[in-house]
């Protein structure tokens, strides 16, 4: 069992380079399926996420050869349609992407339904109803999500609920159905903007990603290509957060400025100064903070993703701060463990409200989710004495080599391997 071991309290300095983006190149590599030819994605982080589709892609039979440490070319022409697991399928939520990818390449799907993050409920009606719309007919069964079609054909498809996964799902399926799509309050989110620009490059017709209305006259065949992943926005602002935690001046490198704006805007209304150049990002922290209201929004609005993160900077601002989540029922799981360290957080429904204390001192806790982990490394390594933190296979779902990447700042972090303390006590439980 890993854990990070953080002595926080100590100023950063330095550039930290930004890896591929985890919710782009999910929705890519599954898309890759579409293609009759080869397809070369660059730019991949080396995360839990990635290594888990590259996977599911093998066992379907895809030949996945990695060209170098970030680019993978990946073959689908020996593919066959065979089932996502819930083995597989349970540790992602990237993994219903194969539901539009399996019924655009063989008008058929079978993949258990996904997992990924525990946030509250996350239904998949929106996708069934794009699905649907296109001409599949759908069961559920065992925990399996199964689509057939006999054709797709294009259709006019409104979202009832802003959605990124249905509406990565509704481009990826649309894009090989018979004539147009159009879809109606769409995600704007510039994962969604990549995937649609990665078919474009195979020869997809796609317009208006990154509006709410997007059209897509689908092709019969997608050919090869080669294709750079955009930079991680939510890495990045990770790193941002970071810096506004431990009062620190950071350049943050390969990155996409625009993306990050939404997280700007409010570390500088807190006091944190942010300066913006083509492809980077520098953060200087400053001595005190204000606090202020977040709320969480579909793209441009401020990323449900980096609101874990933003809680922990904004647990030393002076005054109260308001942090409201309006995309997830359950994503304040991280509070009690900020409480731990000393946070004064209370929640009530989907409101946080937070009392800004002097500084958080170090305490054993437990990611229990992805951003939840990141909250708590930020937080970590602004506090004072140690922090150990739990569960740390939840951060490298998400993050490359994030513990590398502090030290490369000067951040004191280091990844324990520790026996699990119920495993420990199996045998002796044995004994007895
Ligand atoms: C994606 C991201 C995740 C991010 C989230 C919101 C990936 C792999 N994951 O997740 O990191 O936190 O967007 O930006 O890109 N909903 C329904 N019915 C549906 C689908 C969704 O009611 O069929 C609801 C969800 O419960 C949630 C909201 O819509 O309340 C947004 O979810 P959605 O945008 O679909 O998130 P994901 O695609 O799962």
């Amino acid at each position: 069992m890993e854990k990070y071991v953080i002595r926080g309290g100590k100023k950063l300095s330095g550039e930290v380079v930004i890896s591929g983006a985890k919710n782009a190149v999910v929705a890519i590599l599954a898309a890759s399926i579409l293609s009759d030819e080869p397809c070369v994605i660059e730019n991949i982080p080396n995360i839990s996420d990635v290594t888990i589709i590259l996977q599911i892609l093998a066992e379907m039979g895809a030949n996945v050869r990695m060209v170098n440490k970030t680019t993978v070319e990946i073959d689908p022409t020996t593919l066959k349609n065979v089932p996502v697991p819930y083995e597989k399928a349970k540790l992602m939520r990237a993994s219903s992407y194969f539901l539009g990818t399996l019924l655009g390449r063989f008008c058929e799907a079978h993949v258990s339904m996904p997992g990924g993050c525990n946030l509250g409920d996350r239904p998949i009606d929106q996708h069934l109803k794009c699905f649907a719309a296109l001409g599949a007919s759908y069961t559920i069964e065992g925990g399996m999500v199964n689509l057939t079609a006999e054709r797709l054909v294009g259709n006019q498809i409104f979202f009832d609920k802003n959605s990124v996964g249905a509406t990565i799902n509704a481009i990826m399926a649309a894009s090989k159905a018979d004539g147009l799509t159009i879809i109606e309050n769409a995600a704007k989110e510039p994962h969604v903007v990549d995937l649609a620009n990665f078919l474009n490059s195979m020869g997809a017709d796609i317009l208006g990603a990154g509006t709410d209305v997007i059209k897509i006259r689908g092709v019969k065949r997608l050919h090869g290509t080669t294709y750079c992943v955009i930079p991680d926005q939510i890495e990045a602002g990770t790193f941002m957060a970071v810096a506004a935690a431990t009062k620190s001046d950071i350049l943050i490198k390969n990155v996409i400025p625009k993306h990050l704006e939404p997280i700007t805007r409010k570390l500088v209304k807190i006091g944190v100064k942010v300066e913006q150049f083509d492809d980077a990002v520098r953060v200087v922290g400053g001595d005190d903070y204000v606090g202020t209201t977040v709320k969480t929004q579909p793209h441009p609005g401020f990323p449900t993703d980096m609101q874990p993160q933003m809680a922990a900077v904004l647990t030393c601002a002076k005054g109260a701060s308001m942090v409201t989540e309006s995309i997830f029922d359950n994503r304040f799981r991280y509070v009690d463990e900020l409480r731990r360290m000393g946070a004064n957080i209370s929640v009530e429904g989907r409101v946080a409200v937070i009392e800004g204390v002097d500084r958080l001192k170090g305490a054993p806790v437990k990611a229990t989710d992805l951003r939840a982990g990141a909250a708590l490394i930020v937080a970590a390594l602004g506090a004072e004495g140690t922090t150990e933190i739990y569960d740390i296979f939840h951060v490298e779902r998400g993050y490359e080599n994030m513990e590398l990447k502090l030290r490369g700042l000067g951040a004191d972090i280091c990844k324990v391997d520790e026996p699990d303390p119920a495993e420990a006590e199996k045998p002796l439980r044995k004994a007895l």
